[in-house]
């Protein structure tokens, strides 16, 4: 028996019809605007289309919540240096967010040994003790603030997972998230997920993305959430004690909470790293995001953990039994030694990151047409062309089709992001050496 269908030119079903059938191979039939198709053989995608859309028409209409996250911007430009590779062309990639470097050799180690020991079965859910106790030997260590590792800290796989979990924990629907913008692309879809609404302020790139006293005007009665990123994906801004100083009274004033995502935290060129938690009657309302990903280069492993109020915590660590469980029980043995253990390898790659930027800045200013300012954290680069477009889509395109360079178009960080592509400086000096090289040339041409 054969499944048939009747489809209207535009590819929608009108009605699904089944025939016995001796040889599978027949023709399509044409009746007043509609197809009738009987050749599976011949019309193979067209089936397929025709498959897809009769599981819409028929079935239960599916999540509208999920349906109404925005496409990510960053796909069509990723989707396309995929296939100019794929194509054999020698695109540099610019456009991701992983460390070329491994993850210190003491790290790995301490999970093979863990492997060895056969800590191969479900943790505890929240992470193990020793994690735990880590994260809070650390939040002591360096910002003099105490946590509690048993209700005050949660280990995830990841701290992505950790901000939807924060969000999840503090929005009722129709709750209000101040987004400061460019963000990094998940935020508004986590704000949504979590049943919020973003509200996006666009901070502005003439004073370098700084935090000003103009967020308060996004402030309404139904605002309860405000989350920072300091250092900054993608500006690589680091908020200064007057910036902290201003999330802090907009906070105590309006009775907000705090999200601070402070995964780039170790890597800081110019000026030092504010944990917002640790100011004067914040810890009660801030929760603290950070994770192994970048520091450590452990993007593979999904290691992060958050920091913040017991009750917080504590339904945040309930959506995690609910779902995800825990985070993998040998990864947390890295991951505490990762934390307790030498620190040079975290130092050495915050000197290469550095040199990145103390090359690439000054090599990209000089290019006629190109400008860049330098980052104080991070590791990438929001980099203007003028002398090329005020479209960031455009500029991404172009650097991709004509000097075979893939980077994140601005737009997808938000408004405040238009006009840039993002460059990611995790990338090897000599593939941004040859990047630049690419670039002079292709301004030269313009
Ligand atoms: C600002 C920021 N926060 C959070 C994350 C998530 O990190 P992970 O889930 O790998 O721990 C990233 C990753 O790119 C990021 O850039």
């Amino acid at each position: 028996m054969l499944h048939g269908f009747i489809i209207q030119d535009d590819g929608r079903i009108v009605k699904p019809f089944f025939v016995l059938i001796a040889n599978p191979v027949y023709n399509v039939g044409q009746s007043s605007g509609r197809t009738v198709v009987r050749s599976f053989h011949a019309t193979r995608s067209f089936l397929t289309h025709a498959i897809r859309s009769l599981v819409e028409t028929l079935m239960k209409s599916l999540s509208q919540l999920l349906q109404s996250i925005p496409p990510s911007a960053t796909i069509a430009v990723n989707d396309k240096a995929k296939a100019l590779k794929a194509a054999g062309r020698d695109v540099i990639s610019l456009a991701g967010g992983d460390p070329d470097f491994e993850t210190p050799a003491h790290i790995v180690a301490a999970a093979k040994a863990a492997l060895d020991a056969g800590d191969t079965h479900y943790p505890p859910s929240r992470g193990t003790l020793a994690i735990r106790q880590a994260v809070a030997a650390k939040m002591r260590r360096e910002y003099g603030l105490e946590v509690d590792p048993t209700t005050q800290v949660l280990v995830s796989p990841g701290a992505k997972f950790l901000i939807y979990a924060a969000l999840s924990a503090l929005l009722n629907p129709g709750d209000e998230v101040i987004v400061l913008a460019p963000y990094w692309v998940s935020y508004v879809p986590l704000v949504i997920l979590a049943g919020g609404r973003p509200v996006v302020v666009d901070l502005d790139p003439a004073n370098g993305f700084a935090i000003t006293e103009a967020v308060a005007d996004a402030v309404t009665p139904r605002t309860k959430v405000i989350m920072v990123n300091s250092p900054n994906n993608p500006t690589g801004h680091v908020i200064s004690a007057d910036e902290a100083a201003l999330v802090r009274e907009l906070a105590l004033k309006h009775d907000l909470y705090v999200l601070s995502d402070e995964i780039y935290e170790k890597l800081i060129f110019e000026g030092e790293h504010i944990n917002l938690a640790s100011l004067p009657d914040m810890a009660d309302r801030t929760i603290t995001i950070n994770g192994h990903s970048k520091a450590y280069a452990m993007t593979g492993w999904r290691l992060g953990w958050a920091a913040g109020p017991a009750a917080i915590i504590g339904l945040m660590a309930k959506l995690q039994s609910q779902t995800v469980t825990s985070a993998a029980s040998f990864t947390m043995a890295a991951g505490a030694e990762a934390l307790n253990g030498p620190q040079d390898a975290v130092e050495e790659m915050r000197l290469a990151y550095k040199a990145r930027r103390d090359f690439m800045v000054p090599a990209l200013n000089a290019i006629p047409g190109v400008e860049c300012r330098p980052p104080a954290g991070a590791f990438y680069l929001m980099v203007r062309f003028p002398g090329l477009s005020d479209d960031s889509m455009e500029i991404a395109n172009i650097l991709l089709e004509e000097a075979e360079i893939a980077a994140t178009p601005g737009i997808a960080f938000g408004q405040a992001g238009e006009g840039h592509v993002r460059f990611s400086i995790a990338t090897a000096m000599s593939e941004l050496e040859r990047a630049v090289e690419r670039i002079e040339k292709l301004m030269a041409g313009r």
